[in-house]
Formats: C-alpha cells, sequence, structure tokens
C-alpha cells in the first residue's frame, strides 16, 4: 500500500492517497536530461510522475525514480508511478505485452497507474467498443495479479467510459486534456460522479494559455504566476494537473498552488475561454487517427 500522503485525491478503494500535482514527462527526450528531470523533480517534492510508452524515455524514468530514491531517502512505494498503452496496442494480448516491456523498459517491479492512452474510436476500429472492452479485460487482470496499483484510461469521453463502467473493476482515472480554455467540465463533472480521479494533461495548453491577457492580469491580481493560476484552475475544478518543466524553478513554482484560491467569479471568466477553445490541442478523441 502506498505511503504518499500529501493532501489530495483518494484514489477509489486502493487506499491511495494522490498528490494535489504531479510531474509530466512528455516530450523530455531518453537519455541524461530525462533522468535528471525526473530525479529533480522528485527531489523538489513531486510524487507523481506521469509518463507513457509512447513518449519513449521510459529507460530514463525508471532510472530517474532510482536516482530520487537514492537522493531524497526514499522508498519505491513513496514515489507514484504511471504509464500508458499506445492505441496501436489495443486488445487483450497486446495491451498484456506492451504492460510488461513498459515494466522492463522502466526496470521497476510493479507500476502504479497504468491507464489506456486513447480509446479505441470509430474512426480507426470498426469494433472499436468491442477493442476497448478487451483491453480492459488485460487491464483488471495486470490489476488483479498486482503488476499496477491501479487502473484507469485517458482522453475517454462518456460514450467511451459507458462500455466500462459495469465491469468488475471501473476505470479509477481519467487523464483528460484540462486548461483554461478546454475545461471539459461536464466530462469532469461525469467523471468525479462515477467515482474517478481526474488528472489534467496539459494544463498550460502546452505553454500556449500562458501570455492570455485575461490568465496574466489574474497572475497580477492574485501575485502569483500565470503557471499558478492556470494550475489553481485545475485544482478548483477538483482536477490533478501534471504540469511538464526541464527547469527546476518553475518545478518548484508550479508545486505551490495551495496557498491562493480563484474567487468564484475568477472561476466563471476562466471557464467562459471555453468559447474560444484557447490553447486546445485539436485532438478530438472520436477523430484522431493514432500511429506508432
Ligand atoms: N494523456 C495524454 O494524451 C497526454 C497528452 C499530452 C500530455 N500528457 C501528459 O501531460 C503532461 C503535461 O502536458 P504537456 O507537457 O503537454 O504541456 P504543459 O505541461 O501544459 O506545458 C509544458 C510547457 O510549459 C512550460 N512550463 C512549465 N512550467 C512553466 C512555468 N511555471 N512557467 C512558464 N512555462 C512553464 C514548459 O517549459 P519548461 O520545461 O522549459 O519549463 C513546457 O514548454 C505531459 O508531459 C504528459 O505527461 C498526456
Amino acid at each position: 500500500m502506498s505511503t504518499i500522503e500529501q493532501a489530495g485525491f483518494s484514489l477509489g478503494s486502493t487506499g491511495i492517497v494522490l498528490p494535489q500535482v504531479g510531474f509530466g514527462t512528455w516530450a523530455i527526450p531518453e537519455g541524461k536530461e530525462c533522468v535528471r528531470a525526473v530525479a529533480q523533480a522528485i527531489v523538489c517534492g513531486y510524487r507523481l510522475i506521469d509518463g507513457a510508452a509512447f513518449y519513449k524515455n521510459e529507460h530514463s524514468v525508471g532510472q530517474g525514480v532510482r536516482l530520487a530514491m537514492q537522493k531524497a531517502n526514499l522508498n519505491r512505494k513513496d514515489i507514484f508511478v504511471t504509464s500508458k498503452v499506445w492505441p496501436t496496442n489495443l486488445g487483450y494480448q497486446k495491451t498484456m505485452d506492451a504492460f510488461f516491456k513498459t515494466l522492463n523498459d522502466t526496470g521497476l517491479d510493479y507500476l502504479d497507474l497504468y491507464l489506456i492512452h486513447w480509446p479505441a474510436n470509430a474512426a480507426s476500429f470498426e469494433n472499436w467498443e468491442e477493442l476497448n472492452v478487451d483491453t480492459w479485460r488485460a487491464m483488471q487482470e495486470l490489476y488483479g495479479e498486482g503488476y499496477v496499483q491501479a487502473i484507469g484510461v485517458s482522453n475517454f469521453k462518456e460514450h467511451h467510459l459507458r462500455a466500462l463502467l459495469n465491469a468488475d473493476v471501473p476505470p479509477m482515472v481519467n487523464q483528460l486534456e484540462i486548461h483554461p480554455g478546454h475545461s471539459q467540465k461536464a466530462l469532469v463533472d461525469f467523471c468525479h460522479d462515477h467515482g474517478m480521479v481526474v488528472e489534467g494533461w496539459s494544463p498550460f495548453g502546452r505553454g500556449a494559455v500562458l501570455d492570455n491577457e485575461l490568465i496574466t492580469a489574474l497572475a497580477q491580481k492574485y501575485e502569483r504566476s500565470p503557471a499558478q493560476i492556470c494550475l489553481r484552475f485545475a485544482a478548483q475544478l477538483g482536477v490533478l494537473p501534471i504540469p511538464k518543466s526541464s527547469n527546476t524553478e518553475r518545478m518548484r513554482a508550479n508545486l505551490k498552488i495551495n496557498d491562493f484560491e480563484l474567487s468564484t467569479e475568477d472561476m466563471e471568466t476562466l471557464l467562459a475561454l471555453d468559447e474560444q477553445q484557447l490553447g486546445y490541442s485539436g485532438e478530438d478523441s472520436d477523430l484522431i487517427v493514432h500511429h506508432d
């Protein structure tokens, strides 16, 4: 059982409490830079590391975790490591194989969270619903056998989720693109109503929302950085954001979102940015076709 005890999000019936903010590892190249960034993030105080086979840096993520354990005198169970199965590996057997490749690449004995990175969708697969259910069967087996502490999905909309809600172990997490300009509030509420923790990817819209004039005005008003406004926005939606930074100062600053609160009125104004789709990646899980 995990000993992660920062204020945060209870993960279903697992007894695990997730921290308020996690650390993203997309686009950090495999090698020294990634090992350093992951280790540095953990030393700075991050306890949740978000990775994926698709990021092609899982050797380094594992090394970074081990380096941080030494440097910060932590145990493996103090750190919550996530990976994800990519859409070209959906289906029972391919998911099993992808999971054990990830486990081997990271050099870890178990993962904390394994996610379906994107749902099989009608644009890519005729039998998309069946494929998601088959994949979920593998996920439940990995969970049942203790290779992973928790299982979930990413980029699943309500119609993708519905087929999994009656499973023996329903998804515990849905990781979604969430930032000012793309709050997905109705889907977040749906996930919360069904007991899922919602994680928010690209909390800064990959940096694109940080110089928006409303965000910079709120940063001035609250005497915080634009990034902290975005992270606080996620927190007040009940979402666990997973910002990526390779810079130690920004890593540290991105953890400090608990000493201020956005007013209800300012939350409403931020939610209204959805109309402009500010910073939206355009990656619609019903339309996107993925390749390796
Ligand atoms: N499930 C999915 O489909 C999915 C999709 C995309 C991403 N993700 C996950 O979500 C994580 C985060 O998303 P992301 O990497 O796309 O983008 P992001 O976290 O929204 O933005 C990262 C960018 O913001 C900059 N940044 C970080 N902190 C900052 C600060 N305090 N002030 C100014 N700039 C700052 C970073 O630069 P520096 O590094 O120079 O600080 C980087 O250029 C990913 O790493 C990945 O783990 C998941």
